[in-house]
Order: C-alpha cells, then structure tokens, then sequence
C-alpha cells in the first residue's frame, strides 16, 4: 500500500506536542516548528528531497522518548523542582533512537535522535565536536534548543533580534558556522518568522513538504504505529501495558472470529493508538489517587475525541479510526464523545470497547488493584445487562480469556 510516513506523522504530532507541553513546558507546535525550521535548513543546505522527507519524520520524533524517560526515572525526578529535566538525562537520546529503528525511512538516517543534543564545541551529551555531527543532527539541535528558549511562535520583533544575536554569538561554541550561515539566509525574509506562527505552520510545511510516499505492509505501518503506543503507555505508570495488552487481547479475539491476517493487524494499528488522545490529558488527573471531580472526567473525556482528530486526515486509516475512536462509545447512546448508537457502532467498534474496558479492569490503578478475571467479567456483564455493550463479545471475552495468563514481556503479538 502506499503510504505517507510524514501524513501520519503530522496528524499524529498534535499528541506527541501535547506531551512536550506539559513535561517541558514548550508551546505548542514545537515539534512541527523544529520541522520547518529543519526542511529550511535543510534546503540551504542543499540535502535531497528524500533526505528532507526523512529529516521532517526525526524532527517530529526528536523526543519521542521523554514519556519514557519520565517513567523510568520518575522517583528521582520528582525529588527535583521541575520536569524540564528530563531532558537533561542524556539516555532519553538513545532510547529514542532505540526507538525507532524500524522506521521505513527513505534514506537510512543514522545516530540523528542519538545526537539531537550534541554541541559544535563538544560541549553536548556525548562530547562528538565539530562536523563528526551529522548535520541532520546539528540542524535539529539547533532547531530544537533555539524554539525552546525563545519560541518561534513568538513573532515580536524585540524577539527576532535575540534570536539573531543568541545565534550569531553561539557561532563556534554550539553552533557551526554552516548553521548559523544556514539561519540567517533564512532570518533574512519575513516570510519564514510568519510561517512559524501557530495558525501558519500546518501550510507552511504542507507547501515545502516534498511529496513523496513509500509502498508498506500493513505489518510496516503496526511497527510504526507501536513507537506511538509505547509513547501513550508510559504516559502513566497505571497504564504502562495498556494500549500493548489491549494490542495483545484484540489479536487472539480477532484470531477467535477468524478474521484475516489485514484486519488482525488493522485490529492491533487501532489498539496500539486508540489512546493517542490520552497525551493531550495531564497527568495530575490521569495519576490521581482520589476520585476524579465531575471536571476532572469531563476532561478525561476528551481524549477520543482528540483520537479522532489526529486519525481523521490518513486516509488508509479511516476504518481504525472508526475502531480506536469509539471505544468508549455505548450501543445505548450513552458513551463519550459523540453518543453514538448500536446501529452506528460496528463490530469492530464494539469489540475494541469491550476489550478496553476488560483490559483496563485487569490493570491496577491508582484508586484500586487489579482484578482477577471472574471479577472484570460481573463488571462487564453488568453492562452487557444494561444494553451497555455487546453480549455476544462478552461471552466471548469470558470463554477466550478466562483460563490465559498474560506474561507481560510477550504482550504484544507482532512486536519484535
Ligand atoms: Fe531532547
Ligand atoms: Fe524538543
Ligand atoms: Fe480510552
Ligand atoms: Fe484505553
């Protein structure tokens, strides 16, 4: 199938952004504004069309791993004052190249997540100087740091000379001289501060994006899709294996009833992002030990809604988006976010909501322990009852289910 790495990428960087706001405090659009300043770059530089393609795809993801980092190393971070320094704990530069090696990238980018923190003069996480850089990487530092401490976004003037004076002064220390000339051929228009306004940006990357597409398998967009999912796990400790255990429980179910290997793997693509919207919730909410005030799951409540929104736009998507973004839809008309009803709601959909639920009961959280089985299946039932959601996948769920223990470690099915 033919596939735009970078159409996903950009419906997708609206979540990914959301994260980077809240742990480190940047506007929004960050990263897509690292990817425009990059494919700038990148053009002066004179880079291919493929390789400004790939450079775009990394920029997106340059911190693909700080949710990660953050959970791993959560007992020691909350000792400090703030978040933002996660993003001085260098390993979140090789997890995140870890990442994503099984990208079907259109050139092979090596080591440029790696060194996404590196410094002309040595000075980075890794010491490498000078152009032992790969620029790719020297480009998206440069974009990366320079947005975070003046944001971009920002269009006062007064805010566009110290961006020139910080870059003209950090020439040879964090910066090469072939970056810094890079910039101001680019500074020099008022066209390129413009594009990165909030309300400009999506055009702006649109018009220079170059359009290239790639022939993948299904199979290739799941190993994609799974960077996403480890993104929207480790979001909180409480839900750490649920989008890869729900992946993990949608494929033996799909197996149950037959389905192909396409719609089985399609099944696992919705699982792995039907929490995409979670990254938009903050965490005091989704780590609160206490019952959530009527506010509070009214902004839970959200989180489909913003599935939908960045699924909406990918076009070989528009059956998992259906899947993953009404799973907490009701055959009664009384789920969330659009009420929909039995006859609006497939089987596919339906299927994914009672898993959901069933994984989330099986799952500790920060108000109770896990439950055992039998004690998911009364919930379940319950809401079988109430005409909730579907009977005949709860039976299912319980016969399938009721006898396999879940080994962490093997969750997913298709993951290597
Ligand atoms: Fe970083
Ligand atoms: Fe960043
Ligand atoms: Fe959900
Ligand atoms: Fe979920």
């Amino acid at each position: 199938m033919t596939f735009n790495l970078n159409e996903f990428l950009l419906a997708v960087s609206f979540a990914i952004d959301a994260v980077e706001m809240e742990i480190l405090g940047v506007n929004s659009n960050h990263g897509k504004r690292v990817g425009y300043i990059a494919i700038r770059m990148a053009e002066v530089f004179g880079l291919s069309q493929e390789e400004i393609f790939d450079l775009l795809s990394l920029s997106i993801m340059h911190d693909n791993a700080i949710s990660e980092e953050l959970l791993k190393s959560q007992p020691m971070i909350k000792t400090m004052d703030n978040f933002q320094r996660v993003e001085t704990l260098m390993t979140h530069c090789s997890i995140g190249e870890k990442n994503i090696r099984k990208f079907p990238f259109l050139t092979s980018p090596k080591s440029i997540i790696t060194y996404h923190h590196e410094n002309y003069d040595g000075s980075g996480f890794f010491g490498l100087k000078g152009q032992k850089i790969p620029l790719m990487a020297q480009i998206i530092s440069f974009a990366d740091f320079t947005d975070f401490l003046f944001s971009f976004d920002n269009q006062d003037i007064n805010n566009r000379e110290k961006i020139i004076d910080y870059v003209k002064e950090q020439k040879g220390k964090r910066l090469s001289p072939d970056i810094v000339e890079a910039f101001l051929e680019n500074a020099q228009y008022i066209s390129f501060w413009l594009d990165l306004q909030n309300h400009n940006i999506n055009d702006a990357i649109g018009q220079r994006l170059p359009s290239l597409t790639k022939e993948l398998s299904w199979y290739d967009i799941f190993q994609i899709t799974d960077v996403f999912s480890n993104i929207i796990d480790c979001k909180s400790k409480f839900t750490q294996w649920h989008s890869i255990g729900l992946n993990a429980k949608a494929s033996i179910l799909a197996k149950h009833y037959g389905k192909d290997e396409e719609e089985q793997i399609k099944l696992s693509i919705a699982a792995n992002v039907h929490d995409l919207g979670k990254l938009t919730i903050p965490n005091s909410i989704l780590d609160k030990p206490d019952k959530l005030t009527k506010a509070e799951f009214s902004v839970i409540q959200t989180h489909t809604y913003y599935t939908r929104y960045c699924l909406k736009d990918i076009k070989p998507f528009n059956e998992i988006t259906e899947w993953a973004a009404n799973h907490h839809e009701k055959l009664d008309g009384g789920g969330y976010p659009y009420g929909f009803k039995a006859d609006r709601l497939d089987f596919n959909s339906r299927m994914i909501c009672c898993l959901d639920i069933y994984q989330a009961l099986t799952e500790e959280r920060p108000y109770r322990k896990e439950l055992p089985h039998e004690q998911a299946m009364d919930i379940l039932r319950a809401l079988e009852k109430n005409g909730q959601i579907d009977s005949l996948i709860v039976n299912d769920i319980d016969k399938v289910f009721e006898d396999i223990i879940f080994y962490k470690s093997f969750y997913s099915p298709f993951s290597g």
